[in-house]
Formats: structure tokens, C-alpha cells, sequence
């Protein structure tokens, strides 16, 4: 995320702050890739002393034809957070640490119905065709509560259209999503933009939101 560091940490400080209940902050993270980003929001935050934290971060093995989880990258960066690369959410084993991440091997939209609410931070970093970004956020939408932050990644304008993803066989439409939904001007009651980033850069940039009422 670094080019989104600044951007994402201030975004996890609002849903820190937002929190009301004693539960552990959850934070999860469709497609790792390589595990740079969960490896970062670990880092983020276990810098808050008194947080209980998990992170989940979903991906596709690299066997599959549209996976690109790479297992050793992932390991070497997110290290001793990391409780274990797992087949399905039933095997995961917490570890004995107030922060702790596990990989889910599964596709979002197959993880992502038999969550319990709520979720503190989501990133949406999978398939970026337009489909797939809208399957991804309606399905975590009704997991949300009021001070949740969603993060979307590629949402520079020049890269719309490009990276041909393996999935939906289209460029990215990250942008044509968000706009289509409201999210980019906000004008989707409930959510408010807190940042863009990487607007005129040549890749990459992300949309960041907040829910803001029920
Ligand atoms: C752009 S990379 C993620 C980069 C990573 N978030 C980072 O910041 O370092 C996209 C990843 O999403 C994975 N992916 C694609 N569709 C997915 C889905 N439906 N569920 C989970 N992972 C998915 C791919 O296998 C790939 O590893």
C-alpha cells in the first residue's frame, strides 16, 4: 500500500475510533497477492497499543487459473503475524497474540456470505472487473457498521481499462463501479469519500469510504 499508507492509516484511525464494542477489530483484505498490504495494516495496527485485532486476507491459490497468491512472498512478509495459510475459515487457529492474521485460501464470494458482522476494515483488491468489484462490495455491504471503512484499490483514472484480469476478462472498472454506485461522488446515502489518492499517477490509487449512518 505505499503509495496509500497515509491514506489507509488515517482511514484505520477513524474506524478505530469508531468502535464501540469489546470485540477484536477486523480487518480483511480480498486478494494478497504477495501479502505487501497485510503485512503494512499488521503493522498499522498493532501500533495501537491497546487493540485486539485480526486480519483475514482472501486469495486464490496460484494453481487456479485466475489466482496469484504467492505463498513464500506471503510468509517472508507478513511473518510472525501470520497463524497460517488455511483451506477454509472451519481450520483457522488463532494465535496467542493480541494481533494475529490468517490466509484464507477461497474466493471472496464464496468466504464472504458466512461472515459474521461486523467488519472494521475491508479492502477490495481482487478481481478488479466490474463485476467482480460489485459482487465484492454488496456482498460485505450488509457486514458494515456505522464507522466501517472500505478501501478500493486501482482507481486511478488512467488505469481504467487496462491489466486485462484474469477473472472477468476485462480491463479494470473499479471507476465505473464506484461511480455507478454513488461511492465516488457521494452520492450513496449512508457513505461518505474520505480519500483518493494516486489521481494522476500512471497505476494503482485507491477510494476510500466510510459508512457514515444505517
Ligand atoms: C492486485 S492483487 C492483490 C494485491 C495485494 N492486495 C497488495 O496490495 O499487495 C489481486 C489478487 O486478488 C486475487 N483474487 C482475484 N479474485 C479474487 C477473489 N474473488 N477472491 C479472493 N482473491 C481474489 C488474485 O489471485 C490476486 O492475488
Amino acid at each position: 500500500m505505499d503509495d496509500n499508507r497515509q491514506a489507509f492509516c488515517e482511514a484505520l484511525a477513524s474506524a478505530v475510533s469508531s468502535r464501540t464494542g469489546p470485540q477484536p477489530f477486523r480487518y480483511v483484505e480480498i486478494g494478497v497477492a504477495k501479502g505487501g498490504t497485510l503485512a503494512a495494516m499488521c503493522e498499522a495496527m498493532d501500533a495501537y497499543p491497546d487493540l485486539h485485532w485480526t486480519a483475514m486476507g482472501l486469495d486464490i491459490p496460484a494453481k487456479d487459473r485466475t489466482g496469484y497468491f504467492r505463498e513464500k512472498a506471503t510468509k517472508q512478509t507478513v511473518g510472525a503475524w501470520l497463524s497460517g495459510i488455511y483451506p477454509d475459515l472451519e481450520s483457522i487457529k488463532p494465535l496467542e497474540r493480541r494481533g494475529w492474521a490468517a490466509i484464507v485460501l477461497r474466493p471472496s464470494f464464496e468466504v464472504l456470505p458466512t461472515l459474521e458482522p461486523p467488519l472494521d476494515f475491508l479492502f477490495i483488491d481482487g478481481c478488479h472487473g466490474y463485476n467482480c468489484v460489485r459482487r465484492d462490495f454488496e456482498l460485505a455491504e450488509p457486514l458494515l457498521r456505522v464507522g466501517s471503512v472500505v478501501a478500493f484499490h486501482d482507481t486511478n483514472p488512467r488505469a481504467q481499462g487496462w491489466h486485462q484480469q484474469a477473472h472477468c476478462q476485462t480491463g479494470i472498472e473499479v471507476r465505473r463501479f464506484l461511480m455507478d454506485v454513488g461511492l465516488l461522488d457521494n452520492s450513496r446515502p449512508g457513505f461518505v469519500k474520505t480519500h483518493e489518492t494516486g489521481e494522476r499517477a500512471r497505476m494503482g490509487g485507491a477510494v476510500v469510504v466510510q459508512k457514515i449512518h444505517g
